[in-house]
């Protein structure tokens, strides 16, 4: 594992492969490095030749009253993970070269601002956008890999690289989740003991609901259904929102009849701890 600061080290760094034709793997991360982001890895190292995992925790894609300053940073951890994982090159930037003083671009995801993580986090998926992009131009993957646990963001990314015409290609892993079906994500190991024991209510609701889809349960009763389901596993937890949405768009759809896939989306606050959970699901099939 090499680890690299320097914007023009890592550029020059991945020349020597690049010319050789070699394959760029990318795997974008703001570190505290869990088995999902592992998984990510694997597929990397299965598709590509040179593996860059970058560890950047973005402050642009945080809002004022948002938990940067209390973002998990665990960077011995997170190398000791990338030498096992047979990663290549670390990447970790300085905040003051990705943004040089005086820096004035940002990308607008409009269209994703108005609804879900862009209704609650303003400028989030600005955020997100600006900072991948900058990535991918420094980076010049190959293929740049993703988690489906942030539906959202997968969207946002592969509108703005459709859009900006960046030459890779968006590749997605699974949700991992742990053994009673809670999604890994690095804000889990804040959650208190009750806590932890509620958010799996998040994944039961999310199954009930492609289960009754599958059977043929209209969109509203399936809702009220997981809602309830919810409010039994997780009394305390504070639901910003439980919905069936189009996959690229993130639009809200009005039935199962009307799709042949879309993704279910919630989102709920335990205690000071925001989780997000997604499963892609046909009810068309
Ligand atoms: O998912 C994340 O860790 C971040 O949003 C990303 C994609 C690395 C951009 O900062």
């Amino acid at each position: 594992l090499r680890t690299l600061r320097p914007i023009h080290e890592m550029r020059a760094a991945l020349q020597p492969h690049q010319k050789e034709g070699a394959t760029i793997g990318f795997v974008p991360t703001m570190g505290a490095l869990h088995e999902g982001h592992a998984s990510l890895i694997r597929l990397a190292r299965m598709k590509c030749d040179v593996i860059v995992v970058s560890i950047f925790v973005n402050p642009t894609q945080f809002g004022p009253n948002e938990d940067y300053d209390a973002y998990p940073r665990t960077l011995d951890e997170d190398s000791r993970k990338l030498i096992d994982e047979n990663v290549d090159f670390l990447f970790m930037p300085d905040a003051k070269e990705i943004y040089p003083s005086g820096a004035s671009t940002s990308i607008s995801m409009a269209n994703f601002a108005t609804e879900f993580e862009g209704a609650i986090r303003p400028h989030h998926f600005d955020g997100v956008a600006t900072v991948v992009a900058a990535l991918f131009n420094i980076v010049s993957p190959t293929i740049a890999f993703f988690g489906q646990k942030d539906a959202q963001q997968v969207a946002v990314v592969k509108r703005m690289t459709r859009d900006l015409h960046f030459p890779l290609e968006i590749m997605v892993g699974p949700t991992i989740r742990e053994a009673d079906g809670l999604a890994l994500s690095s804000r889990n190991r804040f959650l208190n003991g009750t806590e932890r024991q509620e958010a799996v209510g998040l994944s039961k609701a999310l199954f009930l609901m492609e289960k009754q889809a599958l059977a043929g349960v209209g969109l509203e009763v399936a809702r009220s259904a997981a809602l309830e389901l919810l409010t039994h596993c997780a009394p305390s937890a504070v639901l910003d929102y439980l919905e069936a949405v189009d996959s690229e768009t993130f639009r809200k759809i009005g039935s199962f009849e009307a799709v042949e896939t879309c993704t279910i989306v919630i989102a709920a606050r335990f205690g000071k701890i925001r989780l997000l959970d997604n499963i892609v699901i046909r009810p068309g099939k």
